[in-house]
């Protein structure tokens, strides 16, 4: 049965000597040459590397040699490359621009030649006849991923039928996320669907004209789901006994052993055989640092050995199954591969149960020793536009270079060959270093790639609905008491307003003096507590929100009418505030940043106001809320909180929780830390904002209210302290070199997420005039395609807004915009009944319009042309808000610019302008928009606070202490 007594180092050395033998034969002036110089020079400067490949990426859409040189000349300069002199200096000469023009293009187009097989498909074509006359298989790709529109995914889906129907046993390799379009988050049953439709017909084009279909594994998040509609389509008749369909496991995934003996064990019972194809994974950096933002245990193993071992554990079951599943072992890893060969040799595995793939244009060294010895290799063949290809040429190049890579060890660095062929359960487990305690961690949002997530959902939603069926009446909560009003008012569904969710109570100026009383009475003795036992009850508070995240997000969904992504978001920001300022608190206390002297004692305490009124808005209900409440009593006020109210029902949710955490906790002495006090704003909220013995206002709502606030507070004597965030006019500038497939489905979220009723929404789109029109004529294919319908349903994209008036507002604000500019999108079809919008843009609008200038805090978006960055920045700061601002740009003098002239409090640059997260992007803006320090940053609990300096002559008769 043993057919070898090779160990896979012997055989790695064979290919090694194969690999030599080729090497020698290449030509100097072959590009793979070119190649390998490009990425040399690269890997010597970890800087220049980035910056250089961050050009290769934007290059394609620079679409004048001006701007091309302009913005190479960038990258250079910031990569600190020492060729940025020299050609700063030689690009103002013409010639010498037009040359070096020509010499970046062709450099990068060759560089794009070694990997890309052929920007159509006849160079396809030529490229798999090359192959066949060398024994060589191939798989087809056609560039592209992640489409945003029906009209994108469309022409992907008839792409790939056209190569079928064209090429005689077409064998092709296809990325779903290019099928579907990916505007919408969590549609994910309408995806199922529409895929396993497409999937089918492809399917049965491939049965007939015996082609073969792999379907390429891509992100983790998509795993599960695309492996599930897979599954359940090739087990239906019609698919069952096929044998051309391929996946792909990948073996950087702690998941792929369970997905692999998964598709083996269904390809057992299916009783026909699939190809699967072993790889390591190609998006490992993305995934590590998602994982990472997210707090997410982390999908892929974080040693680059860890993954080697693996793949080779993996290729032995793969091997072992060759009975019920085609092996297809794809690597560049000489060590990999050899082990592989090694395995088969040994278990007798005849060679034509497997085959080896790789990539075009990777370890051609190698390729021809595969066919000379009767094994089986198929060629990954990506063919395309280079707009499109521009993630698969970053990918390679990253792959070629990255310091744990086999190539660039292998070729670049030139590490010996028995490092290269160690086996990788020999290496030294790097032990993972202790994590530092930073004190705060952010907690994680929800993983909506689990289904199971979703039903927890669905199922909150359902019990609130029953539980809300009785309409129940809401009390004001003070201290430990519960007091009904006489009068109620009705909290309803946005969505469905003839819902009434409850009753609440209409708190009167008694309740007022009552709980203000109540607070003052244990304000001292709360203050008095150790700070370190509040902060210990603020985190067992955050414990118990979480515990609670599903019903509070079911709730956030029916009263505020926020989809299930933005609730999810919501429920974390107000637990990630609670940890923060308990965690803040301790250190503003413990610290000391005054000086001393020999015989002088410096030091500051702070002390809190007293009792608080917090005034939190609808579209937060509970972050803002909790946000501003916690950070009060963090540092030893109390708080009477006067919600929005629209959404009273959540602050009621809230502080019951609280209080049941006082009583677990058997505080009962501090009931009343935080009292609610549900009803009008312009009497109660005025009351409490009037009342001399509230001492400090923290308000978030609109710049009306909050300066009338600020007013009030101003002219008593002394003033009140008043932290207040009013809102914004955002704006989001995109220049011509950004990159449109990412900033289009983030300025759509940003404007239309939650009806675009978060103060940091994007209402201004700032357009460079070069891509002007692609803009809108994307914008106008792809916004009319998300999904407007009642939050409770997952797939929402955008539900209604808050109430009829805000619905009569914006649509009135609609109308004077169809008389002031141009509607480019509007009127889109929406539910019937319900407080729903339409997401409407305008054009050419004047920037001095009431359309350009008002908060309107609904689904309205303004689109400005540009003529050049300059006029950009002007635009955009043309407002008297500064709250967020986003940018688009990969030119890195304009992040530069905008970094530097921007006028806005949170600047977002390649990423959405509204979500910001507690401790990372501390928020508050400029102008109009805040006074007072940014939440969710180290300076915003000074604000809770008044700052005593004692100064102390420690030196009594010559003698001082130390
Ligand atoms: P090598 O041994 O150098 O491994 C590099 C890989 O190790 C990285 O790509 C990563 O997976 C992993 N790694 C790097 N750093 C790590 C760390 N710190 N900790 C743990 N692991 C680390 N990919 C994919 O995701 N989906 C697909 O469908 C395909 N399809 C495909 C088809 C064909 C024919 C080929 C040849 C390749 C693919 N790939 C792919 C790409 C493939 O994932 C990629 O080429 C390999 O990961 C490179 O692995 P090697 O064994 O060649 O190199």
């Amino acid at each position: 049965m043993v057919m070898n007594n090779y160990t896979d180092q012997q055989i790695g050395k064979d290919l090694f000597r194969y690999i030599k033998k080729r090497s020698k034969k290449t030509n100097l002036f072959k590009f793979a040459w070119l190649k390998n110089q490009i990425l040399k020079i690269s890997i010597q400067n970890k800087n220049l590397q980035t910056q250089l490949f961050r050009f290769v990426d934007v290059l394609p859409s620079l679409k004048t040699k001006d701007r091309r040189l302009d913005i190479f000349l960038q990258y250079l300069h910031v990569g600190k490359s020492l060729l940025y002199a020299p050609s700063f200096l030689a690009a103002k000469t013409p010639v010498i621009r037009e040359f070096l023009d020509w010499v970046i293009n062709f450099s990068v187009k060759e560089l794009a030649k070694t990997f890309i097989c052929g920007s159509n498909i006849q160079q396809a074509k030529q490229s798999i006849k090359k192959l066949s006359l060398k024994n060589q298989l191939y798989t087809l790709d056609l560039l592209g991923e992640l489409t945003l529109n029906k009209k994108e995914a469309d022409k992907y889906f008839n792409d790939y039928k056209q190569l079928i129907q064209e090429i005689p046993s077409a064998h092709l390799s296809i990325k779903l996320s290019a099928l579907e379009p990916h505007i919408n988050i969590l549609d994910f049953e309408i995806k199922k669907n529409n895929l396993s439709n497409k999937l089918r017909e492809l399917f049965r084009l491939a049965i007939t004209a015996n082609a073969s279909i792999n379907i390429d594994t891509e992100h983790y998040f998509w795993k599960d789901f695309y492996f599930q509609i897979l599954k359940e389509i090739l087990m239906e008749d019609e698919f069952r006994s096929w044998t051309g369909a391929g996946i792909v496991v990948q073996a950087y995934l702690k998941d792929s052993q369970k997905d692999l003996e998964d598709w083996i064990s269904w390809a057992k019972k299916r009783k026909s055989s699939i190809s699967i194809r072993l790889v390591k994974g190609a998006y490992w950096d993305y995934e590590y640092a998602k994982a990472k933002q997210q707090n997410w245990q982390c999908p892929v193993f974080t040693q680059k050995f860890q993954s080697d071992i693996n793949y080779e554990k993996l290729s032995e079951i793969l091997l072992d199954n060759y009975d019920f599943v085609r092996p297809a072992l794809a690597s560049h890893n000489v060590r990999s591969l050899a082990h592989a060969i090694n395995y088969a040799l040994k278990k007798n595995i005849p060679k034509q149960a497997f085959e080896f793939q790789m990539l075009y244009g990777m370890l051609d060294e190698l390729k021809d020793y595969f066919s000379e010895n009767d094994y089986t290799l198929r060629i990954y063949l990506p063919y395309g536009d280079l707009v499109q290809g521009m993630s698969y040429l970053v990918r390679r190049l990253l792959e070629n270079t990255a310091n744990d890579s086999f190539l660039r060890q292998g070729f670049l660095d030139g590490s010996s060959e028995d490092l290269l062929l160690q086996d990788p359960n020999e290496k030294s487990f790097d032990l993972p270093k202790t994590p530092v305690d930073t004190g705060f961690e952010n907690i994680a949002n929800i993983d909506f790639s689990k289904p199971i997530n979703h039903t927890k959902i669905q199922s909150e939603i359902k019990n609130l609905n029953n539980e809300f069926k009785l309409a129940q009446k809401y009390p004001c909560l003070i201290g430990d008491q519960k007091i009904f009003a006489d009068n109620f008012f009705e909290s309803v569904n946005p969505a469905k307003p003839s819902q009434v969710l409850g009753l609440v109570s209409y708190g009167t100026e008694q309740d007022c003096n009552k709980a203000i009383n109540r607070a003052k009475e244990i304000q001292k003795k709360w203050s008095q507590w150790d700070c370190s036992k509040r902060a210990e009850l603020l985190k067992k508070v955050a414990h118990e929100l979480e515990k609670n995240r599903f019903r509070l997000i079911a709730l956030l969904c029916l009263e505020a009418g926020k989809p299930w992504v933005e609730a999810d978001g919501e429920v974390s920001e107000a637990v990630d505030f609670l940890n923060y300022y308990a965690q803040e608190s301790l250190e503003l206390f413990s610290v000391d940043k005054l000086r001393s002297l020999p015989g002088e004692k410096n030091y500051n305490i702070y002390q809190p106001y007293g009792v608080s009124a917090i005034i939190p808005p609808w579209n937060f209900p509970l972050a803002i809320l909790v946000g501003m409440a916690s950070a009060a009593i963090s540092v030893g006020n109390t708080a009477i909180i006067k919600p929005s109210m629209q959404t009273s029902m959540i602050a009621y949710e809230f502080v019951k929780i609280f209080n049941r955490v006082l009583e677990m906790k058997g505080l009962h002495q501090f009931k009343g830390l935080l009292n609610l006090i549900t009803g009008e704003g312009k009497t109660i909220g005025n009351f409490l904002v009037e009342h001399p013995d509230v001492k400090l206002i923290a308000f978030t709502g609109s710049n009306a209210v909050g300066m009338s606030i600020y007013q009030k507070a101003s002219s008593t004597f002394p003033p009140k302290r008043v932290v207040a965030e009013m809102g914004g006019k955002n704006a989001v500038i995109i220049d011509e070199s950004a990159d449109l497939d990412e900033a289009l489905p983030v300025l759509i979220y940003s404007a239309f997420g939650y009806s675009g009723q978060k103060c940091s929404a994007a209402s201004r789109a700032i357009i460079h005039q070069n891509i002007y029109q692609d803009f809108l004529a994307r914008l106008k294919q792809t916004l009319p395609e998300i999904i407007i319908t009642d939050p409770s349903q997952g797939q929402c994209y955008m539900g209604p807004v808050i109430d009829a008036h805000s619905q009569i507002k914006i649509n009135n604000y609609i109308n004077i915009g169809k008389l002031e500019a141009d509607l480019l999108i509007g009127d889109l079809k929406l539910p019937e009944t319900g407080y729903f919008v339409s997401p409407t843009v305008f054009v050419n609008v004047s920037e001095d319009s009431k359309l350009a200038q008002d908060e309107i805090f609904g689904p309205v978006l303004v689109v400005f042309k540009a003529n050049n960055f300059d006029h950009a920045i002007s635009i955009a700061n043309n407002s008297g808000f500064g709250l967020t601002g986003g940018l688009y740009s990969r030119s890195p003098n304009n992040i530069k610019q905008a970094i530097d002239q921007f006028v806005t409090g949170n600047l977002y640059i390649n990423r959405s302008c509204t979500g910001a997260i507690v401790s990372r992007q501390a928020f508050g803006g400029l102008k109009n928009s805040s006074i007072g320090f940014k939440a969710g940053g180290p300076n915003y609990l000074l604000q809770f606070v008044q700052e005593k300096t004692i100064t102390e002559n420690t030196m009594r008769r010559g003698f001082a202490e130390d």
